[in-house]
């Protein structure tokens, strides 16, 4: 039975009286039963856990368990057996971690509380209530779990304020309520706004119902779908085609406490190195060592800040991965040092298709065959498909042993000294055949600590195969530069392969339209634990146009991966393409991208320490912004957060000549760009799309004349922002003071992370931390810089303070009790700036006007 019809049978069950009568809903479930579909719709047995619950339905078994006050997970088995307890997602120190909760039984019900959460199963019908301590519920069973041949799924009342985000890189609105959407790592050249399943495959979305968040993760690798009220507008529900029931259930009330909760899961980012959030030039592809190099050199002719090349697949010989082409790359490792030199560092593809060359002295498939370490076919034979090489033979990624393999066959393009390594077409895609990917009853190994060893199908392993490519690329760079952090691009993935590499939409195309689609992409992708995403700036198939190049590259300077690639035979796209006006404009952003480097970084690192990813969208800065507590971005869903201060508001359709409203959440704003405080408003708040009143209050709303060379940009009151003197490519030590900008408001606070940007010398502390915050009265400001922490000595030896909407020449300042004569007010942009002497032990700045 498919999606559809599954869903239909929900129909068929009365959805439509479920949230007021969920009970009699259960019982017209059992009635409905049909041949071949197992429902549980009745407990028949119950024991409590130290944590938990187990239960029996039948021949079929249950169990509810606390990970942590906030955390369940669930997990369900038509028969009497659970599932083997592994998982590729969830970290052991996750899964294996419990709380002790209260068993209740009384009445018609049984189950546990915790601190936070009520776990009730109603033994009529198996259904489960989850809520909070006050009662009221989170989420609830619609109708019975159904078991079909190996499928099942599952089906969730759907309340009508909750709106639903997540599930990785999918295309539309962030908003999936209403939508449908499947998990196949899927090659989707020239995808398209509908076109579903992409390349990733991550089961987890985050609920929110008025400002209160949960998050549903599904930990099953196998071909699952998400409905969420498409087949029914009442209950949303999910599925998989073969695997475990066994799903988690994160408590926020906010939402960053559950984004939080799916890192502490699944796995946090590792801090990426420093370069891979500068600028980043590739194309499919540069063909010749002399075209990289005139690349690169127009790069810093033309004073375009830019940390990394990319070779795409022609480097190779015969694109065969891990070789060189010796004729259009003659001196390699000299080519890859004269590019560091230049301060570049470079990235290089490597696919995981291996050429299938034996006897030709070609090293990873002779070594691949000697390991046993490819994919293969049920008779025991190695599978062949035809990729970029030709045909060629896939590395069994679920052997940790093949992986080590792997990892091992970057040892000489790690010694000649690149940075870091992209790898491609790995859900896997295979050309030639109409699921464009292998056979699905190939054998896969599993032979891995922590699993029962065994053969598994395609089916099985295939949504997770990027992710395990992936793992072992970082793992084996990691093993062969133990001090240097890796850096990997990955297009496939699942659930958890944020610990190993960073990540892009795939092939998006040159369209305005693209561009529009990209931030709700690169959203949920950060909402399910990717924050180092981007998407090929200017589009990769097709030719872009000089304007809509510029416009990319305004938005992608405020994204966490910045990368600029383009496809074969399309039009040229790097910055100076066109006249120089337009590199100009490009050139301001890519250079206000590094002056912001201090704060990106920042981010990057409490991604890596907490989850929260580096863009975000407005819900999860602002979750209660209206009056009705109704979610902004749903009314604009290409503005976002970069961080907690920075707000990004393209126009809703990126060429639109009209005006356009941006509704700002309800703090004091600031102008990015001009330091100036926004004045307008409040007034009615309307949908951005389309104008008409949302009936959700008064909020502060700026009009905006769209124009090519402006990005709306708006800082949030409270905020103090640290910026860095403009360099070519964060190799260069910067020259001149930290520039601390200081946009008074409430809660006014900010931090700075710095470290060497590429070692792991920041775990024995050599790193730098500081932490501000201001108080400002009617004539007067504080602003409090803390004590250093960590050993790390940063470039700077003065700190330059910005402060906005100061409104005359003060008349006293001080710092730490001396007295400051260094400063400037300037009229016009109402800013007042001061300089400071560096001191490890901060300090507290004193401002006092006339
Ligand atoms: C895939 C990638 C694209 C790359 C091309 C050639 O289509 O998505 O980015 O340029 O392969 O390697």
């Amino acid at each position: 039975m498919n999606r559809r019809r599954f869903g239909k049978l929900v129909a068929a069950l009365g959805l439509s009286c479920l949230p007021l009568n969920v009970p009699q809903l259960f019982a017209q479930g059992a009635k409905a039963q049909r041949v071949g579909v197992t429902l549980l719709d009745h407990v028949t047995g119950a024991a409590a856990l130290s944590n938990g619950v187990e239960l029996k339905a039948g021949k079929a078994s249950m169990q509810i368990t606390a990970l942590r006050e906030d955390v369940l997970r669930i997990r369900i088995s038509k028969t009497e057996k659970l599932p083997e307890d592994a998982s590729w997602a969830v970290l052991p120190s996750a899964r294996t971690s419990s709380v002790a909760t209260t068993y209740d039984a009384q009445g018609g019900t049984v189950g546990f509380h915790t601190k936070l959460l009520k776990v009730l199963i109603d033994r009529s019908t198996l259904s489960m209530t989850i809520s909070d301590q006050s009662g009221r519920f989170l989420l609830q069973d619609a109708a019975p779990i159904e078991f079909y041949d190996d499928r099942f799924r599952v089906y969730k009342r759907m309340p009508g304020q909750e709106h639903y985000f997540g599930l990785g890189d999918k295309t539309g609105p962030l908003d999936r309520r209403g939508g449908a959407y499947e998990m196949w790592n899927t090659d989707q050249y020239r995808f398209q706004e509908s076109t579903d399943p992409l390349y990733k495959a991550i089961p987890f979305f985050l609920a929110d119902n008025a400002g209160r968040s949960y998050g549903v993760f599904l930990d099953n690798t196998w071909r699952t779908s998400f409905d969420f009220g498409k087949e029914d507008s009442k209950a949303y529900s999910f599925g998989a085609d073969g695997g475990p029931v066994d799903y988690y259930f994160i408590y926020g009330p906010k939402p960053k406490q559950v984004v939080e909760g799916y890192a502490w899961l699944t796995g946090l980012p590792p801090l990426p190195p420093q370069w891979s959030l500068g600028f980043q030039q590739s194309r499919y592809s540069y063909m010749t060592e002399a075209k990289v190099r005139e690349i690169a050199d127009r790069m810093r002719a033309d004073r375009i800040p830019c940390d990394a090349l990319y070779l795409d697949i022609d480097y190779q010989a015969g694109n065969a991965p891990f070789t060189v082409n010796q004729e259009t790359f003659p001196n390699f490792p000299n080519f890859v040092q004269e590019l560091k030199a230049k301060q570049f560092s470079l990235v290089m593809i490597t696919d995981l298709h291996i050429a299938d060359r034996p006897n030709q002295g070609y090293a990873p498939y002779d070594t691949g065959i000697a390991g046993n370490h490819f994919v293969k076919n049920p008779d025991g034979s190695v599978f062949v498909g035809k990729v970029w090489p030709g045909p060629s033979v896939f590395p069994d990624f679920t052997r940790k042993e093949s992986r080590d393999w792997w990892g091992g066959l970057y040892k000489e393009f790690s010694e000649d000294g690149a940075a870091g390594f992209w790898n491609d077409m790995n859900e896997p895609s295979v050309f030639e055949v109409p699921s464009k990917t292998m056979p699905l009853g190939l054998l896969h190994r599993i032979e891995e600590p922590g699993f029962v060893s065994r053969f598994a199908s395609h089916e099985e392993i295939h949504n997770l195969y990027g992710m395990e490519n992936s793992r072992g690329t970082y793992e084996g760079l990691l093993r062969l530069k133990p001090q240097q952090r890796p850096f990997v691009l990955t297009r496939a993935t699942y659930a958890g392969g944020q610990r190993y590499a960073a990540t892009w939409t795939g092939d998006n195309s040159s369209t305005w339209n693209h561009l529009r689609m990209s931030t709700p992409m690169l959203l949920s992708l950060g909402l399910s634990g990717f924050s180092m995403a981007g998407d090929d700036i200017g589009g990769y198939a097709g030719s872009t146009t000089s304007d809509l190049l510029t416009k990319w590259l305004e938005v992608g300077a405020f994204n966490p991966i910045y990368r600029d690639h383009s496809e074969k035979f399309t039009a040229d796209q790097e910055p100076w393409v066109g006249t120089p006006e337009a590199e100009a404009v490009r050139r301001k952003y890519i250079e206000d991208r590094y002056r912001l480097m201090p704060y990106l970084y920042t981010l990057a690192e409490e991604n890596s320490r907490t989850g929260l990813p580096m863009m975000r969208p407005l819900f999860l800065e602002f979750p209660d912004a209206t009056a009705d507590k109704h979610p902004l971005d749903l009314d604009a869903p290409n503005q976002f957060m970069l961080g907690q201060s920075l707000l990004v508001a393209p126009a809703p359709y990126p060429e639109q000549p009209d005006s356009y409203l941006v509704t700002l959440p309800p703090v004091s704003w600031y102008d990015y760009w001009t330091g100036k405080k926004i004045t307008d408003g409040p007034h009615k708040a309307v949908a951005v799309s389309t104008g008409v009143p949302l009936g959700i209050g008064e909020l502060q709303s700026v009009k905006i004349l769209p124009q090519l060379e402006v990005l709306p940009v708006f800082v949030r009151g409270g905020s103090i922002l640290p910026f860095a003197p403009l360099v070519q490519s964060t190799k260069e030590k910067p020259n001149g003071p930290l520039t601390l900008k200081v946009y008074p408001g409430d809660q006014c606070e900010g931090s700075l992370y710095q470290d060497d940007g590429i070692s792991f010398a920041y775990r024995d502390k050599d790193y730098l931390r500081v932490k501000y915050d201001c108080e400002s009265g009617k004539d007067s400001l504080r602003l409090h810089i803390g004590t250093r922490e960590g050993h790390f000595q940063p470039w700077w030896s003065d700190i330059e303070v910005t402060i906005f909407n100061w409104d005359a020449t003060p008349g006293k300042i001080t710092y730490s009790g001396a007295p400051i004569s260094k400063f400037h007010f300037d009229v016009s942009s109402r800013s007042l700036t001061i300089s400071l002497p560096e001191k490890a032990e901060g300090g507290e700045l004193e401002i006092v006007a006339r």
